[in-house]
């Protein structure tokens, strides 16, 4: 029988469109590019295997409307340019798709309505009115994490409307104490509305999750799922009421698919676009079983993963995958990452740092295995590892052999076959590792052969030889068994550091290795290139530089030139700006009447640059007209119905387009941005700040 040839569709979860990529995030990137570049070199499409490694923008939902709204810009321009930066992240990290693409896009619509449909079709789908937190001011319905408040287990403040940052306890926004939209501040109200349901708890979801989970799922997600299915499967709300940012639902005005039911569908879609450019089979990778496809994710996002998803697709008689390969969450030296300790870090800084990419790969790829247990990045171990395996052991073996061919053999190598006796078995070996995702074992396995070819580098002495013409043929074998067994290292971890891989094939003369390649030697009289430094050694002062710059500190003194509070100014052109201010007494302080104002009328001013004019609700002092310099930063819709801080005792002053009656405080760095200032939750319209 011929071997089979395989057909492979890989993914990454969909990175959200309304943040930057992250060290966290790139654990997964990284882990699924490593294994889709072993695939592709062990299953090349010259031996009649295809695999593909598609991913996309995860573009929907509430964030990302109001970030865009926050921006003064549309959803769509606000995609785009993340899509970008990205693209850019994932290239700096040698993170090679196949289609890279995003969930607002005419395919994913066609592939949501479809699922929907036949869902619906297969009365799957349920309509139910619930009750849910509703902001008057913004008047809409607010996501959880969109609703503050004080905690109800130990009265924490700001806590946002799932779970307190403080005490780790899980609730629902309902019992937040004196909950506030952190959209607009406003006091949420109750309001019932119709939503859409996937009905998972259909004995024929249930029954048929309840056979896939067995065959596509590690151990410990599979035991997941065994306390889920106790538990009991629950329907899935998959309707959002306007405005939202998505695919409003055919048969239903003014109700969108939640972000997570079109997420998913990113996938095909990617593949879809995929298949437009290099006319593939869709069907065959979607329906067809003779294909595989293997979700790559991490473990917050099993739920959807596992339950919806698979179920989703099989019921609209689409393949449920083959597996879903979870991953545990990143730690940074033992520790979540964390702004204020600086290990809260974007793949563009690490970048921006000077970092080589490959060094994050390598210790990912080190510390990674199949299960679902978080990894840790320890930055000292980084640098010791990175330092010892790949400069000290690795490259080492190149360094300490190449001069010697180049300068007394012309580059030519010896005959090899009667010195090195190939172990088939540690390349299949090594091969199963990596495709099993451990690939922590497979780093152990392939610097164990780097040790044993160093050491016999170390017993041979080269250096010694090179000084004795007689042992000249001597010097040529040894050295030319140390280029091919550098060789054979190097093509076991070109799925983890393609670059090197690739300046090693330029060096070695060859073409792209493929896995099989680890079964050959090069031939006697291959001519090598002239060796050049091929990694250098992680430089600790980078590493320090990255965490200085990306911790973010708490100052406690007096603002910092770049971090000055500014008024917004109630005349165009004049920015009023304190760096050092000297010191106030009390009494100083007291004579600036300081209020709360609610912004109940923001509106643009014709032919002003800069300002908007804000009508502010001051309570017990009436309403207040103000001019404010703060149009580059807010739209006046946005505004309304704010709560923010005024000055209320500064003398009328007349300006080119009225008069201003007060003033509205906002914050300003260097960097670009203007930042209203908000008063806590429960604040009312009148009160003095003091
Ligand atoms: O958790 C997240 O970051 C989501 N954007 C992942 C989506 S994965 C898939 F379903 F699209
Ligand atoms: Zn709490």
């Amino acid at each position: 029988m011929p071997p089979k040839k395989r057909r492979i569709l890989v993914t990454s979860a969909l990175p959200y469109a309304n943040g930057p990529i992250h060290i966290g995030h790139l654990v997964e990137y990284i882990q699924t590019d490593i294994w889709v570049r072993f695939l592709k070199m062990r299953y090349p499409e010259r031996d009649g295997h295809k695999v593909h490694y598609v991913c996309a923008d995860d573009t929907h939902g509430t964030p990302v409307m109001l970030r865009a709204e926050k921006e003064g810009v549309t959803p769509e321009a606000l995609i785009q340019r993340m899509q970008v930066e990205h693209l850019r992240d994932f290239q700096g990290f040698h993170i090679e798709f196949d289609n890279y693409y995003s969930t607002h896009s005419a395919e994913n619509r066609h592939f949501a309505e479809f699922i929907y449909a036949s869902l619906r079709d297969k009365d799957l789908i349920d309509k139910r009115t619930i009750e849910q937190l509703y902001d008057p001011v913004k008047q809409m319905f607010l996501p959880d994490r969109f609703v503050k408040g004080e905690c109800p287990k130990c009265g924490a403040r700001d806590q946002y409307g799932d779970s307190c940052e403080a005490c780790s306890s899980t609730y629902s926004p309902a019992d937040l104490i004196n909950p506030y939209s952190a959209v607009s501040g406003a006091t949420p109200v109750k309001k019932q509305s119709e939503h859409y349901f996937f009905k998972l708890s259909d004995l024929r979801c249930v029954e048929f999750l309840r056979e896939w989970t067995r065959r596509a799922l590690q151990t410990e997600a599979a035991n997941k799922l065994d306390e889920w299915f106790k538990i009991g499967l629950s329907d899935w709300d998959i309707s959002r009421d306007a405005p939202y940012f998505g695919f409003e639902i055919p048969d239903a005005p003014g109700k969108y698919f939640y972000v997570w039911l079109d997420a998913p569908i990113g996938y095909m879609a990617s593949f879809r676009d995929l298949c437009n450019k290099q006319g593939l089979d869709f069907d065959a990778y979607w329906k067809g079983k003779e294909t595989e496809l293997y979700h790559f994710i991490g473990k917050d996002i099993l739920y959807f993963h596992a339950l919806f998803w698979p179920a989703m697709l099989h019921f609209a008689d689409f393949r449920a995958p083959n597996g879903i390969f979870t991953h545990g969450f990143l730690t940074v030296n033992g520790e979540k990452m964390s702004k204020s300790r600086g290990t809260f870090i974007n793949a563009a800084s690490y970048l921006e740092h000077g970092l080589n990419p490959e060094y994050l790969r390598y210790y990912y790829a080190a510390k990674l295995n199949g299960t679902m247990e978080d990894v840790d990045l320890s930055f000292d171990d980084f640098v010791a590892r990175v330092n010892s395996d790949l400069v000290g052991k690795f490259v080492n073996i190149a360094a300490r052999a190449a001069g010697f061919i180049q300068k007394q053999f012309g580059g030519a190598l010896a005959d090899c076959a009667g010195h090195i006796k190939i172990d088939e078995r540690q390349v299949g070996d090594i091969g199963v590792l990596l495709e099993s995702r451990e690939f922590g074992k497979a780093i152990r396995e392939i610097m164990a052969a780097a040790d044993r070819v160093n050491k016999y580098v170390d017993d041979k002495r080269p250096w010694e030889l090179a000084k004795d013409p007689a042992m000249k043929s001597e010097l040529h074998q040894v050295c030319s068994v140390a280029i091919n067994e550098f060789r054979r290292i190097a093509i076991f971890l070109k799925p983890v550091l393609p670059e090197l891989a690739r300046a090693t094939e330029s060096f070695l003369n060859t073409r792209p290795f493929q896995w099989s390649d680890a079964l050959q030697l090069l031939p006697a009289g291959h001519r090598i290139n002239d060796y050049k430094h091929l990694m250098t050694r992680v430089d600790p002062k980078k590493i320090t530089a990255l965490v200085e710059a990306n911790q973010e500190t708490l100052k406690p003194t007096a603002p910092p030139p770049h971090s000055q509070l500014r008024h917004a100014l109630h005349q165009e052109n004049i920015v009023e700006t304190v760096n050092q201010t000297p010191a106030i007494s009390i009494d100083d302080f007291g004579k600036v009447d300081l209020r709360v104002a609610r912004i109940a009328n923001a509106e643009h001013v014709d032919g002003a640059d800069k300002l908007l004019k804000l009508t502010l609700d001051a309570g017990e002092l009436g309403t207040r007209q103000v001019f404010a310099g703060i149009k580059s930063a807010y739209d006046p819709e946005q505004l309304k119905g704010r709560l923010t801080v005024m000055v209320a005792n500064l003398a009328p002053r007349k300006m080119k387009f009225g008069v201003s009656e007060g003033m509205v405080l906002a914050a300003s760095g260097k960097t670009p941005g203007i930042y209203l200032l908000t008063p806590d939750s429960g604040a009312e319209p009148g009160m003095r700040i003091k």
